[in-house]
């Protein structure tokens, strides 16, 4: 059985990866700021290096899955410094631990390395260009893994949803159920259009193409590019909600710090391809999700 560390446990991928891949693997976790208790759970800050190289050395892991990161845009955007620590010196560290004790790497990036001007699918062979700082420092990371040498993936995905096993933050899906259980009505932009993936089919993604000993840059997000508006109307259908309490409002009015690019949709053929496995539209990740946290709602 390989085993597998997966670097931000406390987060909603990691949490969830935690839960999916646990007969698969002999599974290690990290969290930072948020204490999670369990079995092969460490505490670790990424941009500690010593602290980060003696781990892996310590657990000596097949694989790592790296999914620490700040992932606030706005604050992002207004703390820098920190971001850029979080961001790049952290994953350069878990990266150069891995290449040291020879294992596999593997790093969650975005579609917003994208400025969404293009009006067809972006692949992988398109060249990045990030509109906020979030975005430069997973494009930065990305450039740095390819210098690196280290065996690794990358793979870039778009607003994950999912049960959030876990996660201190909430994930778009479940903050929307959370509002319209209450009646309370909610304002969502009809300009940014993406790829909404459903987490449970990223991380069936991640380790399938793990197992296959893939390498090299990879987009796997949901199959439907939709506004966000339209995706929580599809939310407020599937699960019962009164659609009316979703009003539709624009980018500009929100007054966000970090700027997002306005319509990316990506191309998951290399990944569909490599995994023999298809990425999910929304009406099947959301039924799945509606069955799993049934009882909740
Ligand atoms: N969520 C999305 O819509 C989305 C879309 C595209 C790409 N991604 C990428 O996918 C990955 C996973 O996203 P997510 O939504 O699961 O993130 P998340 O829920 O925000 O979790 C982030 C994780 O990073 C950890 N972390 C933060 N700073 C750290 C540090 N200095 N050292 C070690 N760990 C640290 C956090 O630990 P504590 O909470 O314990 O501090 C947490 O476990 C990220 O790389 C993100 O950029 C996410």
């Amino acid at each position: 059985m390989d085993k597998i560390l997966v670097v931000g446990c406390s987060g909603l991928v990691g949490g969830r990866l935690m839960e999916l891949a646990a007969c698969r693997y002999e599974l290690f976790g990290t969290y930072n700021e948020h204490e999670i208790q369990g079995k092969n759970i460490y505490k670790l800050d990424a941009t500690d290096r010593k602290n980060t190289f003696r781990l892996v050395e310590k657990i000596k892991p097949d694989c790592v899955v790296d999914v620490h990161s700040l992932t606030n845009l706005d604050y992002c955007e207004t703390h820098p410094e920190e971001t850029w620590h979080t961001n790049v010196v952290g994953s350069r560290n878990i990266a150069e631990a891995c290449k040291n004790f020879g294992c596999k790497y593997i790093f969650l990036s975005t579609d917003y390395v994208f400025d969404g001007r293009k009006t067809k699918k972006y692949s992988e062979k398109d060249k990045p260009h990030p509109l906020c700082y979030y975005s430069k420092t997973k494009a930065i990371t990305e450039y740095v893994l390819t210098m690196l040498d280290v065996d690794h993936l990358t793979i870039r995905s778009s607003v994950i949803y999912g049960k959030g096993s876990n996660s201190a933050r909430v994930n778009f899906v479940l903050w929307l159920i959370s509002k319209l259980k209450k009646n309370e009505s909610v304002r969502v932009v009809d300009d940014q259009r993406s790829c909404p993936t459903f987490a449970d089919n990223l991380i069936e993604f991640i380790l399938a193409l793990y197992e296959k000993d893939e390498t090299g840059l990879f987009h796997v997000t949901g199959k439907d590019c939709i506004n966000r508006y339209d995706f929580s109307c599809e939310v407020a259908n599937l699960f019962g909600f009164d659609r009316s309490l979703i009003s539709q409002i624009r980018t500009a009015e929100l007054h966000q710090t970090a700027q997002r690019p306005s319509s990316v949709d990506m191309s998951v053929d290399k990944a569909e391809k490599a995994a023999k496995m298809q990425t999910l539209g929304i009406k099947e990740g959301l039924s799945i999700l509606k069955k799993q946290i049934g009882d909740r709602i």
